[in-house]
């Protein structure tokens, strides 16, 4: 099984791009997941630009196509989800291998749950199927005493 997890976090010490990680290396037998870098390097969505597709789209289409399943990992920013995976999100609207594409979604801080609720609505408007048994919220900050405000 190919999964693909993306960040919504360009942060260097991200810890949702760790979690992701983290899940990469605790993959089962017969499991790969493949971590999307570049989401950072998309530009901003733009339908026009559906006409001729910059090679930032074109590589993350790819890597949806080439994906049984996703796997994201965002944070929230003033209640919201954060730009990089709104962007990253907008882009495949219109693609129409992303609808029924069975959906992670890990919360590395469980305080954060407007993000987790938007992000949700969003995948679902978007014909995802979020997998529930799969989702969960992992209290990362707290385990790790940090405070990154
Ligand atoms: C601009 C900004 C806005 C934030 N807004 C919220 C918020 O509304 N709710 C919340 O729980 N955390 C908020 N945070 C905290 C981040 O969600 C938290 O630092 C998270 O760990 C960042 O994820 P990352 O480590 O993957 O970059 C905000 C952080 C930043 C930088």
């Amino acid at each position: 099984m190919r999964v693909l997890g993306i960040s919504g976090s360009l942060r260097e010490a991200s810890i949702n791009s760790a979690l992701l990680r983290a899940a990469r290396q605790l993959a089962p037998p017969g499991m790969h997941l493949r971590v999307l870098d570049g989401v950072g390097e998309l530009p901003l969505f733009n339908p026009n630009l559906e006409l001729n597709l910059p090679v930032q789209v074109r590589v993350l289409r790819a890597a949806i196509v080439e994906s049984d399943a996703l796997v994201l990992a965002s944070p929230e920013y003033a209640h919201g989800v954060t730009g990089v995976i709104k962007n990253t999100l907008d882009w495949l609207v219109s693609f129409e291998p992303f609808a029924g594409k069975c959906v992670a979604v890990l919360n590395a801080s469980p305080r954060a749950h407007h993000a987790d609720s938007a992000l949700r609505e969003t995948l679902k408007t978007m014909s995802a199927v979020v997998v529930e048994g799969a989702s969960m919220s992992i209290p990362l900050r707290k385990v790790c005493s940090i405070d990154l405000q």
